[in-house]
């Protein structure tokens, strides 16, 4: 047994922007279930709050770059048995908007600061200097939000071990001189050995330099980012510690995304009970505003509207679609407003044809995967990717370009893998609208041939991507940190 301080800047279902927050919900309690002992540490954003008021203090501590004691207030993961400690510093986190970005959709300027006191916290905790009597023997660290805690632990004479998970190497967390200069850091860390990064101060940086082991959360995608095209000029330091760097592919929490009993969904079912499938398609047409057409192919999206999930690509692809084929999609997301306005165009252009939700919204997220037929995520870049896993449990048939976590979880449906029973959806090469279009055409042409589509939901429902094996690989990990 290991007791393990798993530190990240969101986690579901208390806050969340995206997978990262499904990770660090769900990954805790398996660990916690396998034996390990896990604390979850996380900043006390204001939505947390809201739905867990009036928690004990269970620390308060004094740290550089908070005029107020840090209050340390104790929760419990809903629905597990995993503690929470909430880094409680309200002139940080305390406000509305959301983790990262203010109402505005701009980062907020001082997230330097805020995630350097979060990685203070940490460290205090990871020391047991918090009066806590509780000490870890490994943080687990995750994304730029916490890679400052690695170095600043690197710096302890004793110090538990550490491993930092990249969920994606495009969030680098890039501050000025100036802005370092405020953050009262070792100047030690300003080091292209360290963090310094062509002039700029970068808090993944940290994470890839000082941490005992890196991990990335697919085999495919540790590979791709030791190459520049996926590495963001962090590739050099990854190779430099390729001994150090493995590929863990995510988990998925069946206990939240499984159609025989998601609460979030009108009508359950599952490989043996295809008929509530046709239901909530019925249900997503209806509330998307789409013609009630139960043969018609309907394409589902769920996602940041952002470049990394190709949407250039589906903007560009799909006007020629709709006109060849009579097919429908329901698109749920929000991200670039170019992205959100382009949509709205869409759908205006091709009313009842198109349906659209921006913003966020987990029931819309789910009725899409329980009603549509087809699922699409042509990721310029995808580190693990959780849609195309959920797309899969819910029949859902995913297509997907063939990067990242997406190659490791989806098997591309051609003659041969058709014949053995093996293929559960569809991949393309090339980051280009052409093969999206071209893949998205061999998927209708399949749909159009009951029988065999059916065949081929059905193998991708009895996929079974449960976190338990991913865990144990963590916990192999945890077994060989420190110094
Ligand atoms: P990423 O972490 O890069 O955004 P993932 O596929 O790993 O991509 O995870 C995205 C998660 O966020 C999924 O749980 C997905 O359902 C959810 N999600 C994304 N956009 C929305 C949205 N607009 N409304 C509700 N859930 C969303
Ligand atoms: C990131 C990645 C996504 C991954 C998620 C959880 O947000 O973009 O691919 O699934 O983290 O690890």
């Amino acid at each position: 047994m290991s007791r393990i301080l798993f530190a990240c800047s969101e986690a579901h279902p208390l806050i969340k922007t995206g997978g990262l927050a499904d990770v660090s919900g769900s990954l805790p309690p398996v660990l916690q279930a396998l034996g390990d002992d896990v604390r979850l540490v996380l900043p006390a954003y204001r939505q947390v709050l809201q739905r867990l008021p009036q928690l004990p203090v269970a620390a308060e501590l004094n740290l550089p770059g908070s005029a107020a004691p840090v209050r340390i207030l104790e929760a419990t993961l809903p629905q597990t048995d995993v503690t929470v400690w909430l880094v409680d510093a309200p002139a940080y986190f305390d406000r509305d908007g959301g983790p990262y970005l203010g109402p505005d959709g701009h980062d907020w300027p001082d997230n330097a600061a805020r995630y350097t006191l979060f990685a203070r916290a940490v460290v205090e905790l990871a020391q047991d200097r918090a009066g806590l009597a509780w000490r870890p023997d490994v943080v687990h660290c995750n994304d730029w939000q916490t890679g400052l805690v690695p170095a600043l632990l690197a710096q302890e004479p004793q110090r538990p071990g550490t491993v930092f998970t990249i969920h994606n190497m495009a969030y680098q967390g890039l501050f000025t001189r100036a802005v370092f200069d405020t953050l009262n850091l070792p100047e030690g860390l300003w080091h292209m050995e360290a963090m310094e990064f062509y002039s700029q101060f970068n808090f993944l940086k940290g994470g890839l330099v000082f941490s005992d082991w890196i991990t990335t959360v697919s085999p495919t995608y540790a590979q791709e980012i030791r190459m520049p095209a996926f590495g963001y000029g962090l590739e050099g330091v990854l190779n430099h510690r390729a001994a150090r760097l493995r590929g863990i592919l995510n988990g998925v929490d069946y206990a939240i995304w499984d159609p025989a009993h998601d609460p979030l969904i009108p009508h359950h079912f599952g490989p043996t009970r295809p008929a509530g499938k046709k239901k909530n398609k019925a249900v997503l047409q209806q509330q998307f505003g789409l013609v009630a057409e139960a043969a018609t192919p309907l394409v589902g999206l769920v996602g940041r509207m952002v470049e990394q999930k190709g949407i250039d690509l589906v903007l560009d692809a799909l006007p020629a679609l709709l006109e060849q084929h009579p097919l429908q999609l329901a698109v749920v997301g929000t991200g670039t407003a170019a992205f959100e306005q382009a949509f709205r165009d869409l759908a205006a252009h091709y009313p009842q044809r198109v349906g659209l939700f921006i913003g966020y919204d987990e029931g819309h997220a789910h009725l899409v995967e329980a009603g549509a037929d087809i699922f699409l995520m042509p990721s310029r870049f995808e580190p693990c990717g959780l849609n195309q896993i959920y797309s899969l449990r819910y029949g859902t048939v995913p297509v997907v370009r063939r990067t990242g976590g997406l190659a490791d979880t989806v098997v591309h449906a051609d003659a041969a893998t058709l014949a053995d029973g093996s293929a559960t959806g569809f991949s393309f090469e090339a980051a280009d609208s052409a093969a999206l279009g071209e893949t998205l055409q061999q998927a209708l042409e399949l749909y159009g041939q009951p029988p065999r589509w059916r065949r081929l939901m059905v193998s991708g429902m009895r996929q079974d991507f449960s976190w338990e094996q991913s865990a144990r690989h963590y916990q192999e990990l945890y077994r060989q940190t420190g110094q």
